[in-house]
Protein backbone atom coordinates (compact mmCIF):
# COMPACT_ATOMS: atom_id res chain seq x y z
CA UNK A 1 0.00 0.00 0.00
CA UNK A 2 1.49 3.26 -0.64
CA UNK A 3 2.27 5.45 2.01
CA UNK A 4 2.28 9.48 1.92
CA UNK A 5 5.28 11.89 3.53
CA UNK A 6 4.56 15.42 3.63
CA UNK A 7 8.31 17.50 3.42
CA UNK A 8 7.22 20.91 5.38
CA UNK A 9 6.06 18.65 8.63
CA UNK A 10 7.72 14.93 7.99
CA UNK A 11 3.60 13.68 8.39
CA UNK A 12 3.19 10.57 7.00
CA UNK A 13 -0.11 9.32 6.26
CA UNK A 14 -0.91 5.49 5.70
CA UNK A 15 -3.48 2.81 5.37
CA UNK A 16 -5.57 3.00 1.96
CA UNK A 17 -8.41 4.89 3.03
CA UNK A 18 -6.28 7.61 4.24
CA UNK A 19 -3.75 7.34 1.83
CA UNK A 20 -6.87 7.55 -0.70
CA UNK A 21 -8.16 10.42 0.84
CA UNK A 22 -5.57 12.63 1.13
CA UNK A 23 -4.96 11.55 -2.67
CA UNK A 24 -7.96 12.78 -3.93
CA UNK A 25 -8.14 15.94 -2.07
CA UNK A 26 -4.57 17.01 -4.27
CA UNK A 27 -6.43 15.89 -7.24
CA UNK A 28 -3.93 12.33 -7.56
CA UNK A 29 -5.71 9.52 -9.03
CA UNK A 30 -5.10 6.36 -6.29
CA UNK A 31 -6.04 2.75 -6.95
CA UNK A 32 -5.06 -0.71 -6.52
CA UNK A 33 -4.27 -3.74 -8.23
CA UNK A 34 -4.14 -7.39 -7.29
CA UNK A 35 0.00 -7.60 -7.80
CA UNK A 36 -0.25 -11.09 -6.54
CA UNK A 37 -1.71 -12.11 -10.17
CA UNK A 38 1.52 -12.14 -11.87
CA UNK A 39 3.22 -15.21 -11.98
CA UNK A 40 5.75 -15.84 -9.13
CA UNK A 41 8.51 -16.54 -11.50
CA UNK A 42 8.14 -12.93 -12.48
CA UNK A 43 6.66 -11.30 -9.26
CA UNK A 44 10.43 -10.55 -8.41
CA UNK A 45 11.84 -9.87 -11.74
CA UNK A 46 13.51 -6.97 -13.06
CA UNK A 47 15.65 -7.30 -16.24
CA UNK A 48 12.27 -8.83 -18.42
CA UNK A 49 12.29 -10.13 -21.90
CA UNK A 50 9.74 -8.75 -24.46
CA UNK A 51 7.40 -12.21 -23.69
CA UNK A 52 7.68 -11.60 -19.63
CA UNK A 53 7.04 -7.43 -20.42
CA UNK A 54 3.62 -8.84 -23.05
CA UNK A 55 3.06 -11.53 -20.19
CA UNK A 56 2.75 -9.09 -17.44
CA UNK A 57 0.46 -6.65 -19.75
CA UNK A 58 -1.48 -9.89 -20.28
CA UNK A 59 -1.65 -10.73 -16.58
CA UNK A 60 -3.60 -7.11 -16.19
CA UNK A 61 -5.05 -6.48 -19.60
CA UNK A 62 -8.66 -6.02 -17.93
CA UNK A 63 -7.48 -3.78 -15.00
CA UNK A 64 -5.17 -1.78 -18.25
CA UNK A 65 -8.22 -1.90 -20.59
CA UNK A 66 -11.05 -0.45 -17.89
CA UNK A 67 -8.28 1.99 -16.49
CA UNK A 68 -7.38 3.28 -20.71
CA UNK A 69 -11.82 3.51 -21.04
CA UNK A 70 -12.48 5.49 -18.25
CA UNK A 71 -9.39 8.04 -18.75
CA UNK A 72 -8.53 7.80 -22.26
CA UNK A 73 -5.34 6.35 -22.31
CA UNK A 74 -4.80 4.87 -25.91
CA UNK A 75 -0.96 3.06 -25.53
CA UNK A 76 0.62 1.15 -23.22
CA UNK A 77 3.88 -0.47 -22.32
CA UNK A 78 6.37 -1.71 -19.31
CA UNK A 79 9.08 0.08 -18.08
CA UNK A 80 11.78 -1.68 -15.79
CA UNK A 81 14.44 -0.07 -13.82
CA UNK A 82 16.92 -1.67 -11.94
CA UNK A 83 20.73 -1.57 -11.28
CA UNK A 84 21.19 -3.86 -14.70
CA UNK A 85 19.52 -0.92 -16.40
CA UNK A 86 22.59 1.06 -18.22
CA UNK A 87 23.74 4.17 -16.56
CA UNK A 88 20.73 4.12 -14.09
CA UNK A 89 22.37 6.83 -12.10
CA UNK A 90 22.26 8.93 -14.62
CA UNK A 91 19.02 8.41 -16.00
CA UNK A 92 17.83 9.50 -11.83
CA UNK A 93 19.55 12.67 -12.07
CA UNK A 94 17.65 13.20 -14.93
CA UNK A 95 14.64 11.86 -13.41
CA UNK A 96 15.16 13.79 -10.57
CA UNK A 97 13.76 17.57 -11.67
CA UNK A 98 10.62 19.30 -10.78
CA UNK A 99 8.73 19.03 -14.53
CA UNK A 100 5.22 19.22 -15.73
CA UNK A 101 3.50 17.16 -18.25
CA UNK A 102 0.76 18.29 -21.00
CA UNK A 103 -1.17 15.04 -20.01
CA UNK A 104 -1.36 12.77 -16.66
CA UNK A 105 1.53 10.89 -15.55
CA UNK A 106 0.27 7.26 -14.81
CA UNK A 107 1.87 4.36 -13.18
CA UNK A 108 0.79 0.96 -12.15
CA UNK A 109 3.95 -0.96 -9.79
CA UNK A 110 3.64 -4.60 -10.82
CA UNK A 111 6.89 -5.34 -9.23
CA UNK A 112 9.64 -3.34 -6.73
CA UNK A 113 9.23 0.43 -4.97
CA UNK A 114 9.50 3.73 -6.38
CA UNK A 115 8.28 7.24 -5.13
CA UNK A 116 6.80 10.04 -6.72
CA UNK A 117 7.50 13.61 -5.08
CA UNK A 118 4.14 15.82 -5.68
CA UNK A 119 3.46 19.85 -5.40
CA UNK A 120 0.64 19.79 -3.88
CA UNK A 121 -1.87 22.74 -2.67
CA UNK A 122 -0.17 25.87 -0.93
CA UNK A 123 -1.13 24.46 2.33
CA UNK A 124 0.23 20.91 2.13
CA UNK A 125 3.75 21.98 0.04
CA UNK A 126 5.41 18.68 -1.68
CA UNK A 127 4.64 15.88 -0.43
CA UNK A 128 6.23 12.18 -1.68
CA UNK A 129 3.95 8.84 -2.50
CA UNK A 130 5.92 6.04 -1.69
CA UNK A 131 4.63 3.44 -3.79
CA UNK A 132 4.54 -0.59 -4.28
CA UNK A 133 3.72 -3.40 -6.17
CA UNK A 134 -0.09 -3.29 -6.82
CA UNK A 135 -0.32 0.79 -6.46
CA UNK A 136 -1.36 3.13 -8.96
CA UNK A 137 -0.94 6.49 -9.07
CA UNK A 138 -1.86 9.09 -11.57
CA UNK A 139 -0.27 12.72 -11.36
CA UNK A 140 -2.63 15.18 -13.14
CA UNK A 141 -1.90 17.16 -16.38
CA UNK A 142 0.46 20.33 -15.44
CA UNK A 143 1.22 19.69 -11.83
CA UNK A 144 5.23 19.87 -11.12
CA UNK A 145 6.20 16.33 -9.93
CA UNK A 146 9.44 14.00 -10.21
CA UNK A 147 10.00 10.44 -9.81
CA UNK A 148 12.15 8.28 -8.39
CA UNK A 149 13.25 5.16 -7.12
CA UNK A 150 13.70 3.81 -3.48
CA UNK A 151 16.43 2.31 -1.78
CA UNK A 152 16.15 -0.63 -3.33
CA UNK A 153 16.33 0.60 -6.47
CA UNK A 154 14.43 -1.50 -8.59
CA UNK A 155 10.59 -1.34 -10.13
CA UNK A 156 8.82 -2.44 -13.04
CA UNK A 157 5.55 -0.58 -13.83
CA UNK A 158 2.48 -0.17 -16.80
CA UNK A 159 2.87 3.14 -18.04
CA UNK A 160 -0.49 5.01 -20.02
CA UNK A 161 -0.55 7.17 -22.67
CA UNK A 162 -3.00 9.48 -24.17
CA UNK A 163 -0.69 10.47 -26.75
CA UNK A 164 3.23 9.68 -26.53
CA UNK A 165 4.53 13.31 -26.79
CA UNK A 166 2.06 14.24 -23.87
CA UNK A 167 4.81 12.33 -22.21
CA UNK A 168 7.24 14.89 -22.93
CA UNK A 169 9.09 16.86 -19.38
CA UNK A 170 8.69 20.19 -19.32
CA UNK A 171 11.28 21.70 -16.73
CA UNK A 172 9.27 23.66 -13.54
CA UNK A 173 11.71 26.02 -11.93
CA UNK A 174 10.91 26.27 -7.97
CA UNK A 175 12.85 28.07 -5.69
CA UNK A 176 10.51 26.88 -2.85
CA UNK A 177 11.50 22.99 -3.55
CA UNK A 178 13.53 21.37 -1.20
CA UNK A 179 15.57 18.44 -1.75
CA UNK A 180 15.37 16.41 1.66
FE1 LIG B 1 6.88 13.15 -15.10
Amino acid sequence: MAEIRIRNTNERISGEQNVKAFLDKQEVLYEHWDAAKLPEAIQEKFILSDEEKAQILSTFNQEITDLAERRGYKTWDIIALSDATPNLDELLKKFEQVHTHTEDEVRAITAGKGIFIIKGTDDVGYFDVELEAGDVISVPERKPHFFTLMDNRQIVAVRLFIETEGWIAHPFEDPSFQKA
